[in-house]
C-alpha cells in the first residue's frame, strides 16, 4: 500500500477536512485493525502535533492501551475510572478543559493539562475504543475537536 503521506497545513477545521478522506484512504488498503489504530493515531499526531494520543480497546470491563504517539501511559483503565472509563461508561465524548477538576482523572503523566475522549461503536453501538487526546495546555479542545473527532470515529469504526 501507498505510505507518502503529506504535512496537512491551515487552521484547525482545514486540517481536519483535508485529515479524515486522507485517514479514510489509508484505511481502505488495509485490513489489520492494529496497524490502522497506528497509522490514525500517527496522522492525527503528525498533523495537530498533540502531546499525546491513543487508543484503548475494551477488554472485557477494562480498556487496555493500544497504540499510541507520546509518553509511556497506564496500560489498563476499569470502566467508570478516569475520563477514559467515564466516556467509556456513559458511551460520550467527554471534553475535559482542565484534567485537574475533572474527579478520577488519572494521571499517567502529569504535564497533561485537557483532554478529550472519544468513543468508538460497533455496528450495533456497543464501545469498543476510546481515542484518547491529552493537551499540556489547558483549555486546548473545543466542539469543532468534538465534532470532526465524532465523525472521524464513525468513520474508523470497522477499520480499527
Ligand atoms: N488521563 C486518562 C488516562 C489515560 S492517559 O491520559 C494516556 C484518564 O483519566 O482516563
Amino acid at each position: 500500500m501507498a505510505t507518502h503521506w503529506s504535512i496537512i497545513d491551515g487552521d484547525k477545521a482545514e486540517k481536519y477536512a483535508t485529515l479524515l478522506p486522507q485517514v479514510e484512504a489509508l484505511m481502505s488498503a488495509e485490513t489489520d485493525k492494529i496497524a490502522n489504530q497506528a497509522n490514525i493515531v500517527a496522522a492525527l499526531w503528525q498533523t495537530f502535533g498533540f502531546f499525546w494520543i491513543g487508543f484503548y480497546r475494551v477488554v472485557g470491563e477494562q480498556l487496555v492501551l493500544g497504540p499510541f504517539q507520546g509518553p509511556v501511559a497506564c496500560t489498563r483503565i476499569d470502566k467508570g475510572k478516569g475520563v477514559c472509563g467515564a466516556a467509556w461508561q456513559a458511551n460520550k465524548t467527554l471534553l475535559v478543559p482542565d484534567v485537574n477538576q475533572f474527579p478520577g482523572h488519572i494521571a499517567c503523566a502529569s504535564a497533561s493539562r485537557s483532554e478529550i475522549v472519544v468513543p468508538v461503536n460497533d455496528a450495533r453501538g456497543v464501545v469498543t475504543h476510546v481515542l484518547d487526546i491529552d493537551s499540556d495546555t489547558l483549555d486546548a479542545f473545543d466542539e469543532l475537536d468534538r465534532h470532526h473527532l465524532e465523525q472521524l470515529a464513525v468513520t474508523i469504526a470497522s477499520h480499527i
